[in-house]
C-alpha cells in the first residue's frame, strides 16, 4: 500500500501519517521526490485498512499496489517522473543526450572528450573514473584523481557529469563531487551499494544487469527508491545473449516495458550494448523511436590509444552526424532535446 502526499504537504503531515502506521505495527518508508513524497506501506495490509489514511491531511490518495515494487511503480506515480540532473531533466518531454569518455585516462583526453560531447549536444557529461574491470589487470580507473579531473573539466565546461561508483566505500567520495551517480551494469544487485547510493541523496543512473530481467532491474531500483531517493534513471545497456556478432544484445523492448511498469525516465546505452563504433548511431535511432527518454554514449578523441573501450567510442568525425541523429528522432518523436 503506498500513500501518496499532496504536492504542497508539510513535513508534519507526513509525520502523522508515519506515527499512525507506526503505531499499528507497520512500517512507513518515506521517498521524497522534486515535487511529491511518497510513503510506502509495509506490514500486515488488514492492519491498515481500518485506518482513515484519506482523511489524514496532506493525504492526496491511498494506492493498493498489486507489483513487488511500489515507490517506482506506475500504480503508485501515474505520471511520467522528472529527474533533474543540475538543470537538465531526463523525462517523458524531451530527449537528454550524455556523453563522455569511458574512462577518464588524463586531463587533456578528459577535456577533449567532454568537449566533443558538448558539440555533439550533451547536456550531461559521462566518465569512469572507478572502472569495473573483468580482468584485475586491466585499467582499473584513475580513482578520486579521475574525479577530480572530470569535476574540472565539467565545471569549466559548464555542464554536469554522471560517474560510476563500484564500492559503498566510496559513494560519500564520488557523492561529494558527481552531479549523478551511476550504478553499472555488474553492481545491479549489490543491494548494500544500492542502499548507500540512495541515501546520498544525488540522482541515480541505474544500468541493467547483463543478465537481469525487467522486474529484477526495477527491483533494484525500488532498494534506491526505499532510503527516500526517487531521482532515479534507468538505463538499458544491452543483455547477454546467446550472439556473439555484438558485445551485447540491445533489448529496445525493454524501453516501453520499463516504462509501462514504472515511473521512472528510461535512458539507451548504445556504445555498451552493441560494443562496436558503426552501431552507436543505429542504435541511438531505435531507442529514440522506441521511445527512450536520453542517451548515454562513448565518444573518445584517440580511441585507439583508449585505456577501455575504444572499439565502441565514437570519433570527431561521429558528433555531427551523433548530433543530427538526435534532433531528427528527438523532433519526429515529439520530445526536443534537453
Ligand atoms: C566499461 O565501461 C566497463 O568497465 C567495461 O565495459 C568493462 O569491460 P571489460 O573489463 O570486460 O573490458
Ligand atoms: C560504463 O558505462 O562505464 C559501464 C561500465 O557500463 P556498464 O556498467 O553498462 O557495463
Amino acid at each position: 500500500m503506498v500513500v501518496v502526499m499532496r504536492s504542497g504537504a508539510s513535513d508534519t503531515d507526513v509525520d502523522k501519517v508515519v506515527k499512525a502506521i507506526d503505531e499499528l505495527g507497520g512500517d512507513a518508508f518515506v521517498s521524497r521526490g522534486k515535487h511529491q513524497t511518497i510513503i510506502g506501506l509495509v506490514g500486515d495490509l488488514t492492519q491498515f485498512t481500518e485506518l482513515p489514511l484519506h482523511a489524514f491531511p496532506g493525504v492526496e490518495d491511498v494506492i493498493r499496489v498489486s507489483k513487488p515494487y511500489k515507490l517506482v511503480s506506475v500504480e503508485t506515480h501515474p505520471r511520467p517522473s522528472t529527474v533533474w540532473v543540475g538543470d537538465t531533466p531526463i523525462g517523458r518531454d524531451t530527449v537528454t543526450l550524455i556523453a563522455g569518455p569511458c574512462a577518464v585516462e588524463t586531463e587533456d583526453q578528459t577535456d577533449a572528450a567532454c568537449r566533443m560531447a558538448k558539440e555533439a549536444g550533451a547536456s550531461i557529461l559521462r566518465g569512469g573514473a572507478y572502472k569495473p574491470r573483468t580482468s584485475p589487470y586491466a585499467f582499473q580507473g584513475l580513482g578520486e584523481a579521475g574525479l577530480d579531473i572530470l569535476h574540472g573539466v565539467s565545471r569549466d565546461i559548464g555542464l554536469p557529469f554522471v560517474t560510476e561508483v563500484v564500492t559503498p566505500a566510496d559513494v560519500e567520495t564520488v557523492a561529494a563531487k558527481a552531479d549523478m551517480l551511476q550504478v553499472g551494469a555488474r553492481n545491479m544487485q549489490n543491494f548494500q551499494l544500492l542502499k548507500e547510493v540512495g541515501m546520498a541523496g544525488k540522482p541515480v543512473l541505474l544500468k541493467r544487469g547483463l543478465t537481469a530481467t525487467i522486474d529484477e532491474w526495477i527491483m533494484a531500483a525500488e532498494y534506491i527508491a526505499h532510503t527516500g531517493n526517487l531521482q532515479v534513471v534507468l538505463c538499458e545497456r544491452g543483455i547477454r545473449t546467446y550472439e556473439p556478432m555484438t558485445r551485447n544484445t540491445l533489448d529496445v523492448s525493454a524501453v516501453p516495458v520499463a516504462q509501462s511498469l514504472t515511473h521512472l525516465p528510461v535512458v539507451v546505452d548504445p556504445s555498451h550494448s552493441g560494443g562496436k563504433r558503426d552501431l552507436v548511431l543505429p542504435l541511438t535511432r531505435a531507442a529514440i523511436a522506441a521511445g527512450a527518454d536520453g542517451i548515454i554514449v562513448d565518444v573518445h578523441p584517440r580511441p585507439e590509444l583508449a585505456l577501455c573501450d575504444g572499439p565502441q567510442a565514437l570519433v570527431r568525425d561521429d558528433i555531427l552526424p551523433l548530433r543530427e541523429s538526435v534532433t531528427r528522432f528527438a523532433g519526429a518523436m515529439g520530445r526536443e532535446v534537453a
